[in-house]
């Protein structure tokens, strides 16, 4: 059955302006507590790129010989989940006690087939696709899952190994390809400028014989980041970053000692954060070049950035903020994984936002949360019209996906009493450590467990 918003009708929470907190049965698992109205004051460290994480693991399987090391990873469960993903197949991850260094040994590579119970848990696992085949001239993978937020094919994983040579069988829940006789370098365009099929296709066609150009590719900063240690992993490759990447295949890769780029979205999320709470935020590490989509549009709604070396400040403006148009798009678009939490932001702007997003159809679920929440909303298609209130209320909300939840808890930030935002083991999947982080900003924030119980410490349990 589809929701009010996908039928393009409105929803309006005013509910939840007469009752604290709307008693919601269904809902249950981790949750966060946040009471709103604290203003955001600090500097927040930046982690490094769960998004580009994920695909240098990946790629680091490439590696005949000789240890990746990776540096800056992210304290996720989505890197563990791709570690496990990784020994499944033979090789060695370990991590250093800090949990930021992985070190991967990809020598032993000797299975084929990734595991479909981990697979299923992270689209990222797909990315194993093109260096296993690479390596092992075949590989079986399952069909990923991960967050729900549109149909997420992988039409074009497909195309391009099957245009560098392999024979690719869908059935029975998995993705198998073969090259017996090794992958050949050929022209590549993809119909969509596809962050995961472009990655997928380079790390393949890194190992392939001769040249393979990747046109419309992804020009996101994550697959430039790929591109980057590819290079130091001994590949020849050029125009990663751009919509048109050249790659000379060579005969064989090796480790590389490498540090993972800045999580931009994380970045653009604690941006919101400040923003809605009218706060005065630091976030350390952040690079603005890869932020400029996001920092134009807090521009336009009147917050306040600047950037000092090594990072971007957002001040937050102590007036009300002005409604904007935002397009999500590919790269240098406005990021689609921003759309979410810069959306909760402009809830409270004066005036009506038109929110688009080209990337994903279904990005806009979280709205029915959100209007429990006060906030007006109309969504129609891939479009979704915010009218803005002057206030937010409190509420019991479902983190439908990981952006969701955190667009969620940007709401939560500046609503009035308590929120408590459940399912947010999404949440933790994505951003390393949120409740510690905002609780030294001056959030009012903890975690419960399933019981209601408060709990301390990450939501991570990390393991070697
Ligand atoms: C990556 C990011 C995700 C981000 C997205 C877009 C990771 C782990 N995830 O996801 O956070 O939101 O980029 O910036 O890096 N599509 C097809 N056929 C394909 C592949 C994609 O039609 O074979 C469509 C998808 O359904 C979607 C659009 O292309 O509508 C964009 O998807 P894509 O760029 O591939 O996103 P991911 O790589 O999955």
């Amino acid at each position: 059955m589809s929701s009010p918003q996908q039928r393009g009708e409105r929803v309006q929470g005013d509910s939840a302006a007469t009752s604290p907190i709307s008693s919601v049965s269904s809902m249950s698992g981790q949750r966060i507590v946040i009471v709103g109205g604290r203003r955001l004051e600090g500097v927040i460290p930046i982690s490094g790129s769960k998004n580009a994480a994920v695909a240098l693991m990946a790629g680091a399987i490439l590696a005949a010989e000789g240890k990746t090391t990776l540096r800056n990873v992210p304290r996720i469960s989505d890197i563990q989940t791709l570690a496990d993903v990784l020994r499944h197949l033979g090789v060695t991850v370990s991590f250093s006690d800090d949990h930021r260094t992985a070190t991967i040994d990809a020598t032993r590579l000797v299975t084929h087939e990734a595991p479909a119970e981990l697979v299923a848990r992270m689209r990222a696992s797909f990315w194993v696709l093109g260096p296993v085949l690479a390596r092992l001239k075949r590989a079986r993978i399952p069909q990923p899952g991960g967050c729900n937020i549109g149909a997420r094919a992988i039409d074009l994983h497909i195309k391009g190994v099957e245009a560098l040579g392999a024979k690719v069988e869908v059935g029975y829940g998995a993705v198998t390809a073969e090259a017996p006789g090794g992958l050949k370098g050929t022209s590549i365009y993809l119909d969509l400028p596809s962050v995961g099929a472009t990655m997928n296709i380079m790390m393949a066609a890194a190992l392939a014989e001769g040249t393979t150009i990747i046109e419309n590719a992804a020009q996101e900063p994550d697959v430039e980041d790929l591109g980057n240690l590819l290079l130091a992993m001994g590949a020849n490759i050029s125009g990663h970053g751009t919509g048109m990447i050249t790659i000379e295949g060579v005969s064989s890769l090796h480790g590389a000692d490498y540090s993972v780029m800045p999580d931009r979205i994380e970045a653009g999320t604690y941006a919101c954060m400040a923003a809605i709470t009218g706060g005065d935020v630091l976030l350390q590490g952040a690079n603005a070049a890869h932020l400029r989509p996001v920092l134009m549009k807090m521009a336009e709604a009147g917050i306040r950035t600047e950037e000092p070396e090594g990072g971007v400040r957002i001040l937050g403006a102590q007036t009300r903020l002005r409604a904007t148009r935002v397009i999500a798009s590919p790269h240098p678009g406005f990021p689609t994984d921003v759309q979410q939490p810069f959306t909760a932001v402009l809830s409270l702007a004066e005036g009506t936002s038109v929110i688009t997003d080209t990337v994903y159809e279904s990005r806009f679920r979280y709205l029915t949360e959100m209007a429990k929440m006060g906030a007006k909303v109309d969504v129609e298609g891939r479009t979704a019209v915010i009218t803005g209130v002057d206030r937010l209320t409190g509420s019991d909300v479902e983190a439908t996906d990981l952006r969701a939840g955190a667009a969620l808890i940007v709401a939560a930030l500046a609503a009035e009493g308590r929120s408590r935002v459940f399912h947010t083991e999404h949440v933790e999947r994505g951003y390393e450590g949120i409740v510690e982080k905002l609780s030294a900003l001056g959030a009012t924030i903890w975690r419960e467990d399933e019981n209601g119980r408060r709990v301390g410490g990450e939501a991570l349990s990390l393991c070697a």
